[in-house]
């Protein structure tokens, strides 16, 4: 599923006649036998033991085995990794595509991805770490650490946004967001003070790898938030939290992305508390949200045939517009994101207190207008865009909270989410937003798992 456009980093699967991981359906290859892949789900039906290349060498590979050595000659000693993902993993399982397969898993993937991290009934410090215990010290002094920037591409980024907020609350440091590309660049201010999270599903988009190395050479702090085990940007960081998704097949990020933001909310819980030991009334029922995840996506996915046929209806139209402000600003942007990546449809995410200033010119009745209208603090704001589009003839296809009265006449149609915190709505509301998208390209009988020009791992610039 690679483009011919990107070259893959290396790996390799080694058959050395041992048995497949405690927990893994991946049979052992045979001895002696070995396969060549750019990622591990094209290999864990032959083994789960795999041995990742760097940059500048190379694999001889014979019946004997394999010799690795760097361009100009020296040999390299590297022993394999276990992978403990499962076969029934990379498999759809009877689902039509990979990417509605990882839409609904998401209460699995997030319950593994929160597992650990919470300590029920523990007032101070409820949100732990282990990964990041060595940095505790540099984390909790505000000389030490006076600013965060947050680094990533597509739809991490869109999640480092949503990260944004949950930090600058949480623990009052400024935090900057930059695409990877943009970052590597441009002229932000890196210093020895600054924490550098590096944000990626894969661990191996060479944007945010390069950033990673301009982070490092400035004499920053970096995490990676990574789901991908021993990636390319796992291995040049200073620490890794991973999000234990599981993997992700489909070229359009779902279950990674709330995976992502899962764990950005738990961090900066955590970073907050080593700031500031006793959390706020309203940091614990964040807390208690997040916990309640699994079964709070459930219940946005049981609404999934309501969706289907609303995607039905509207997969004709060829432009929208995505709105939302401060924490669901972000989750319009990647509405919009999963939309044209994969229905090549052209859609736009706004923060909607901008529509004034140059959108709204666009609205008329053949533009749908999606508008996150969640109960929040600036659920007024959105009302009064929500009457802005409505006075112009503009569609509005409304993601709402259960039991909202007050949308009923300015809306054409709407999805009604159960109500939560507000930071925990961007989780429900990109759930929603992917399994419309998923239905209206479904519809426009396109190959949703992999879509024309893109590929899953952009791993050249
Ligand atoms: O593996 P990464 O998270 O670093 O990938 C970043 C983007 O390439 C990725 O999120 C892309 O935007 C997806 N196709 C979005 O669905």
């Amino acid at each position: 599923g690679k483009s011919a456009a990107n070259s893959s980093p290396g790996l390799l699967g080694s058959g050395l006649a041992s048995p497949p991981a405690e927990g893994s359906s991946s049979p052992p290859a045979a001895e002696n036998e070995f396969f060549v892949a750019s990622d591990v789900p094209a290999i864990l039906e032959h083994t789960n033991e795999v041995i990742y290349l760097e940059d500048g060498e190379i694999a001889d590979i014979s019946r004997e085995g394999v010799r690795i050595s760097t361009f100009d000659g020296k040999s390299v000693q590297r022993s394999a990794t276990k992978v403990t993902w499962d076969m029934s993993q990379v498999q759809k399982e009877g689902y039509p595509h990979f990417m509605i397969k990882e839409i609904m898993e998401q209460p699995q993937s997030l319950e593994q991805t929160i597992a650990g991290r919470i300590q029920c009934g523990v007032d101070s410090e409820p949100v732990t770490f282990q990964e990041l215990e060595p940095l505790r010290e540099k984390l909790s002094h505000p000389q030490k650490v006076n600013r965060i920037v947050i680094l990533g591409c597509g739809t991490a980024y869109h999640a480092g946004l949503v990260g944004k907020a949950f930090i600058e609350k949480s623990v009052q440091l400024p935090v900057t967001v930059d695409m990877s590309s943009e970052f590597r660049y441009n002229s932000s201010v890196v210093t020895p003070e600054t924490l550098v999270i590096a944000m990626s599903q894969s661990g191996e988009t060479a944007d945010t790898l390069a950033g990673v190395r301009h982070a490092k050479a400035h004499g920053a702090t970096v995490i990676a938030i990574c789901n991908v085990v021993g990636s390319s940007i796992t291995r040049e960081v200073d620490v890794t939290v991973y999000t234990h998704a599981g993997p992700e097949i489909a070229v359009a990020s779902t279950k990674a992305y709330t995976a992502q933001l899962a764990v950005l909310s738990l961090l900066s819980l955590y970073l907050g508390g080593l700031r500031r030991p006793h959390l706020t009334d309203d940091s614990k029922k964040f807390l208690q949200e997040i916990e309640c995840l699994p079964q709070l996506v459930e219940k946005v996915l049981v609404q999934s045939a309501f969706l289907q046929d609303m995607a039905i209806r509207y997969s004709k139209f060829d432009r929208f517009l995505y709105l939302g402000r401060y924490i669901n600003y972000p989750s319009a942007l990647e509405g919009a994101l999963k939309l044209k990546e994969i229905s090549y449809i052209h859609a736009e995410g706004y923060p909607a207190g901008e529509m004034k200033h140059g959108h709204i010119a666009l609205i008329d009745d053949e533009m749908p207008v999606l508008c996150i209208v969640t109960q929040s603090s600036v659920y007024e704001k959105m009302i009064s865009n929500l009457q802005e589009v409505d006075a112009r003839g503009g569609r509005v296809i409304a993601i709402a909270t259960e039991g909202d009265t007050e949308i009923g006449n300015l809306i054409q149609d709407g999805v009604y989410l159960p109500p939560v915190h507000e930071f925990v709505s961007p989780i429900l509301v990109a759930v929603a937003l992917q399994l419309f998208a998923y239905y209206v390209a479904v519809h426009r009988g396109l190959d949703v798992d992999q879509p024309r020009n893109l590929a899953k791992s952009v791993t050249v610039e």
